[in-house]
């Protein structure tokens, strides 16, 4: 049976606990905040957005928060509302001061997608025309990568518009994460990911992988009592409605009612016109099942943006090798951004060997660093490691993990950068921190 252990996270989303790795797979602080100050906040839209085609690489999709929360932040800002174009961005240039958009200059002076210089002010300008002139949608791509089928399947399911779950408890539990969750919370969920979002996953997965129609597995999770508050019935009741459509009629005629086959008809083509309204139905989405270094190496995509949320490196060390940094390297955009909440010294400075230039990632509000950005262009780096940072690559810390042929074990990459350690003559961290720490 698959193991699925869902509990209630601190801001009402679904988080996971993965047994095998011993390791959650959310902050039991909020899973969608999580991702939103992770991997969305820190995105320079501005600049991303002038790009005539944008790749993004979600690498480690588990039930897809970052891709939901990246693809939820476009609709929300750019999308929803039809006139974004006149309110915010009336010249259609604007520049790579987030604060400051300049509506005076005419954008007929502009023509190319390049970053240019303005004499008069020397800030540097975008042209947007080509992306905004034309379906902004029809210009997205993410990749969505996770060697974890079933789980991906169940992700487009996963409720995201939680409201209030006081009265929706849910019954799991689990040592590992306990202290960590707020019994007493509201758990009011702030933040939302739109319900078209949704849709849009479950139809792009089940464009791509019609088998999860006939997947026993999911079938049977999604019908589970215990689970009844994780899924949204309107996704669930389209599913089924597939499988009925799919399914030869008479065999199963008789289990789905034929007015809830009509509800649900109904249900589903609203959502349908939602995505048609919003030019939804063009980004491109699509889920890969298999070990990211497997498609990594396999794969021809320039990425203007990648996310890479694997469990802790010393549970998951395949993907935080050095080899694994040089694939992504190989195919970041110049302009390219990846973005990790690992802030350990032997991942940064893995990135760093593998050619990448390094900066924190930062959260304002919380006045502390919240993981590691990494680009080829170092202008695109805001906050520069400290020097005391700096100094800890150079420990024993800084001792990176190595899997030449992107084939190992998480165990035997573990035991050879142990071994690596053990016989190195650098300065150990403790050390390193009495003489530096203050
Ligand atoms: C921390 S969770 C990611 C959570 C995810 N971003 C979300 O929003 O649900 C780590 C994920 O890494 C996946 N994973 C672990 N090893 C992998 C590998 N070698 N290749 C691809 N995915 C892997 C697991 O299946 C799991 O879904």
């Amino acid at each position: 049976m698959y193991k699925f252990k869902p509990y209630l996270t601190n801001d009402g989303s679904i988080g996971l606990y993965n047994e095998d790795f011993n390791d959650i797979y959310h902050s039991a602080t909020g899973a969608i905040t999580e991702a939103y100050e992770k991997f969305i906040l820190p995105v320079n839209f501005e600049l991303l957005l002038t790009k005539p085609k944008i790749n993004v690489l979600d690498i480690c999709y588990g039930i897809g928060y970052n891709s939901k929360c990246f693809l939820n932040y476009i609709f929300e800002n750019f999308l929803k509302d039809k006139n974004f174009k006149s309110k915010q961005y009336n010249s259609a240039i604007y520049t790579n001061n987030i604060s400051h958009i300049n509506n005076n200059i005419c954008s007929d002076t502009i023509h190319t997608d390049n970053l240019i210089n303005n004499n008069t002010n020397n800030e540097k300008l975008y042209n947007i025309d080509s992306i905004y002139g034309n379906n902004i949608c029809s210009n997205i791509s993410v990749t969505a990568i996770d060697n974890d089928k079933n789980l991906t399947f169940l992700s487009p399911f996963i409720k995201t518009d939680i409201k209030n779950f006081s009265n929706n408890k849910l019954e799991f539990k689990y040592e590992r994460i306990e202290k960590y969750i707020n019994e007493k919370n509201n758990k009011k969920s702030k933040l939302k990911i739109n319900k078209l979002i949704n849709f849009l996953i479950y139809q792009k997965i089940a464009q791509n992988y019609p088998e999860i129609l006939e997947n026993t597995d999911i079938l049977s999770i999604l019908e589970r009592k215990e689970y009844l508050p994780i899924f949204d019935d309107d996704i669930k009741g389209i599913y089924k409605l597939d499988k009925y459509k799919r399914c030869n009629k008479s065999q199963i005629e008789y289990k789905l009612p034929f007015l809830h086959n009509i509800y649900y008809s109904h249900i589903s083509n609203k959502y349908k016109k939602g995505l048609k309204r919003y030019n939804l139905q063009d980004i491109n989405f699509e889920l890969k099942i298999d070990d990211a270094r497997n498609f990594i190496k396999n794969d021809k995509t320039i990425y203007n943006l990648i996310f890479l949320d694997a469990f802790s490196p010393s549970k998951c060390p395949c993907l935080w090798t050095l080899e694994f940094f040089q694939q992504l390297h190989k195919h970041l955009d110049k302009d390219g951004v990846i973005l990790t909440y690992s802030t350990s010294a032997a991942i940064r400075n893995a990135m760093i060997n593998a050619g990448l230039k390094i900066g924190y990632k930062y959260n304002k509000d919380k006045n502390f660093p919240i993981g590691t950005v990494a680009v080829k262009n170092s202008n695109l780096i805001k906050y520069h490691l400290s020097e005391y940072d700096l100094g800890l690559l150079k420990t024993r810390a800084g001792i990176f993990y190595r899997d030449e042929n992107l084939t190992g074990l998480n165990e035997a990459i573990i035991e050879r950068r142990n071994l690596e350690i053990n016989n190195s003559n650098l300065m150990s961290s403790s050390k390193y921190n009495k003489l530096h720490r203050v």
